[in-house]
């Protein structure tokens, strides 16, 4: 085996699809060498939401000392070198080529061609939810498989079935607003700032879960799912009984969207005959999602797993993990590859 080869292989991956600019080196075994994470909440905060022009111009300034912060954690150098005997040997350079936002995405997908250029390392385009598919993967590598993913983020809501990495297939997911857009729109409704799902949770711990019985939308309608009849239901309730509490919508409110996410993930992991039911995206740093789900799984005798908050919201690390599965079966992706705000996920990947 040679040096390098006893060093470990790792890729640097970058992640800058929305508003967090984040670069990570992660190995071929999925350990975690660094993973930086520059948010720009604050820059967004006072506008209500994300302003694109503004990210693309946060993601510009932050790309160079995010990239030194993340190398010099891996122990390497600025040109991507290894600095000590331990430290790994970079064998690709990644980066989140969509979706996401364009002016966003093309900070990131060029500052990662031009290091994969100057470092004389192949580029790997990848898929940002595939990423989030793989985040607990990085975390608990004995996950048992097959595993059904419940993928909840501000942009997608999805029941995947993961045969192993790499292999997987969508078995349902939303027809309107993802779940995370559901928080960040009535948070804004009800006045709470954002990003709404953590001031949701935040308000939501003063109130009653069960105050208002907000519908449950397409409960029984198979691994369809349907979040925008919900929202309206809040607005029409609050308009109706505007003296009620705040805290007690909010609870009510998430405890709607919860019920619905465990009730489709246990029916998607029944219908795939999954070992172990997981969480990922930015809606899993929610408390009640994260309890509710690793009870409902426990008492059906499924696995569980529920990545750290850090790991569910966004970061490169997860990109990384997914570069070295998009490496190993389809190879490096060409330079002139673009990127895509709209990217399709795939229904189904069959080779690993
Ligand atoms: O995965 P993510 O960081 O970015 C996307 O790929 O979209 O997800 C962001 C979404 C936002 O809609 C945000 O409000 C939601 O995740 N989110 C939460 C919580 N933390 C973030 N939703 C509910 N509860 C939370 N604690
Ligand atoms: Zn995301």
């Amino acid at each position: 085996m040679s040096d390098l080869g006893a060093r470990g292989r790792a890729i640097l991956a970058v992640e800058s699809s929305c508003d967090e600019t984040a670069m990570a080196v992660v190995t071929e075994e999925r350990v975690v060498l660094s993973s930086v994470v520059s948010s720009q909440i604050d820059l967004h905060a006072r506008y209500g939401g994300v302003v694109p022009e503004l990210a693309g111009r946060a993601h510009v300034e932050r790309v160079v000392p995010v990239l030194h912060e993340a190398l010099e954690g891996a122990g390497l150098s600025h040109r991507g070198l290894p600095l000590h005997d331990g430290a790994p040997e970079l064998v690709a350079v990644a980066a989140t080529c969509g979706p996401g936002l364009v002016g966003s995405l093309l900070v990131g997908v060029s500052f990662a061609k031009s290091l994969a250029l100057s470092f004389g390392l192949p580029y790997v385009g990848v898929n940002h939810l595939e990423g989030h598919l793989y985040a607990s993967l990085l975390e608990d590598p004995n996950l048992a498989l097959p595993a059904l993913v419940c993928l909840v983020s501000g942009g997608h809501t999805l029941l995947v079935a993961m045969q192993a990495p790499g292999i997987y297939r969508i078995l349902g997911g939303t027809v309107d607003d993802a779940a995370g857009e559901a928080f960040d729109k009535v948070a804004r409704f009800l006045g709470l700032g954002y990003p709404g799902g953590p001031e949701i949770e935040r308000s939501a711990s003063a109130g009653d879960p069960r105050a208002i019985a907000f519908p449950r939308p397409m409960l029984d309608d198979g691994l369809t799912l349907s979040f925008s009849g919900l929202k309206t239901a809040v607005v029409h309730h609050v308009r109706h009984h505007p003296e009620i509490a705040t805290p007690d919508v909010a609870a009510s409110f998430q405890q709607a969207v919860v019920d619905v996410l465990v009730h489709k993930s246990l029916a998607a992991a029944a219908a795939c005959g999954a070992r172990s039911l997981c969480l990922a995206g930015g809606v899993a740093a929610n408390t009640p999602l994260r309890e509710q789900m690793a009870a409902a799984a426990a008492a059906r005798g499924l696995g569980c797993f529920v990545p750290s908050r850090a790991m569910c919201t966004d970061n490169a690390a997860m990109i990384a993990a997914a570069a070295h599965i998009r490496l190993a079966s389809d190879g490096p992706s060409p330079l002139s590859q673009g990127a895509e705000p709209n990217l399709a996920f795939p229904e189904e990947r069959l080779a690993g």
